[in-house]
């Protein structure tokens, strides 16, 4: 039996965070056994919202491999692929567009947010607005059943799925199969301030290859419960960063619910939860920062990972490419 397909990916807007760990990373790691996997490097999206800044997009694309092959994902079970450098995705993807109505990509909620998060107002670059068909083609032209992400994705594989279905509605045969998305039951982890998302942008990361003193920082500055001055008062754990990020890392469930308890009671400070904390985070890193140095110091060999993987991406893509103009009944020569 052939193992089901697995397409995700990562714009390439800088280096990735522990948020992308507790969130699509983990799944990725875990499926990368089971599951025929590819892991897109999303630089012609990248630009959707980063046109003023393609040099960092650029940089990112090594930035995010190493990543990747930091945590563990391995290129000799994960395909590691090159958005931009493959055309049948960018193909596809115009096809795609005779599929959706602009109103529709306007009520995407994914859109919706960003476009006010990025203050675009009614400047949006045309190129973010069509995204959702963009990956649409992505996610398709692989023939991915299962899509694990963050759960601010489900409206896109959602989008996607309203695409098949007229793409094979038109075609009178089912040419692409629907896709799942996989979203970590934790949710998304918030960031360092304890606003809603994480991001590099945001200022609120924790890089996957963040300094030791980075790192102290960070978890230092960490939001935690406003109205919790004396170690004696009780804290808030709803809310509370600090006990967000131990859901999310700290494996000892029974040690952490016994201090939540202690901290909603009163009686346990805040230096005492961030340096169980910061242990925690300190030994999750070093070694991921560690074989990225080691990585770091052979770009060629990153850069052979990402072009064997996208050659291999290629001949996929293609064929799926000819397949639906095939189906659609244009002209073929
Ligand atoms: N939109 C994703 C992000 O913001 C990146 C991405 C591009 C993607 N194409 C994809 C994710 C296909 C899953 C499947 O990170």
């Amino acid at each position: 039996m052939t193992k089901p397909t697995i397409l995700t990916g990562d714009r390439t807007t800088g280096p990735l965070h522990i948020g992308h760990y507790a969130g699509s990373l983990h799944n990725r790691l875990r499926f990368q056994d089971s599951h025929e996997q590819f892991l897109l490097l999303a630089d012609s999206q990248a630009l959707t919202d980063n046109a003023h800044d393609p040099d960092k997009v650029r940089r990112s694309v090594i930035e995010v491999t190493l990543d990747y092959l930091a945590v563990g994902i391995d290129p000799a079970k994960t395909t590691i692929c090159l958005q931009s450098h493959l055309p049948a995705l960018a193909e596809l993807s115009m096809l795609y567009l005779n599929f959706v109505t602009v109103a529709r990509l306007e009520r995407n909620p994914t859109i919706k947010d960003e476009i006010r998060a990025r203050g675009f107002g009614r400047d949006i670059p045309a190129g973010f607005l069509c995204y959702p068909a963009a990956q649409a083609a992505d996610i398709t032209a692989f023939k991915a059943t299962i899509v694990p992400v963050g759960e601010d994705q489900a409206p896109l594989i959602e989008q996607t799925n309203e695409i098949v279905r007229r793409i094979n509605a038109t075609a009178g045969r089912p040419i692409l199969p629907e896709a799942q998305a996989v979203i970590p039951q934790s949710g998304r982890l918030p960031g360092v301030d304890g606003k809603a998302k994480m991001s590099k942008s945001g200022g609120n990361a924790i890089a996957l290859s963040a300094s030791p003193d980075a790192i102290s920082a960070a978890v230092r500055a960490m939001f935690t419960d406003p109205n919790h001055l004396r170690v004696e008062d009780p804290g808030k754990v709803q809310g509370n960063v600090v006990f967000t990020y131990l859901d999310a890392f700290d494996e000892d469930r029974a040690g952490l619910e016994s201090l939540k308890a202690q901290y909603r009671r009163g009686g346990l400070g805040d230096g005492r939860i961030k340096r169980r904390l910061e242990g925690i985070l300190q030994a999750l890193i070093a070694p991921i920062r560690e074989r990225r140095a080691q990585l770091a110091e052979d770009p060629a060999y990153v850069v052979d990972v990402i072009r064997r993987g996208t050659e291999k991406a290629r001949n996929r893509t293609e064929a799926t490419k000819r397949e639906v103009v095939q189906g659609l009944g244009l002209f073929m020569l």
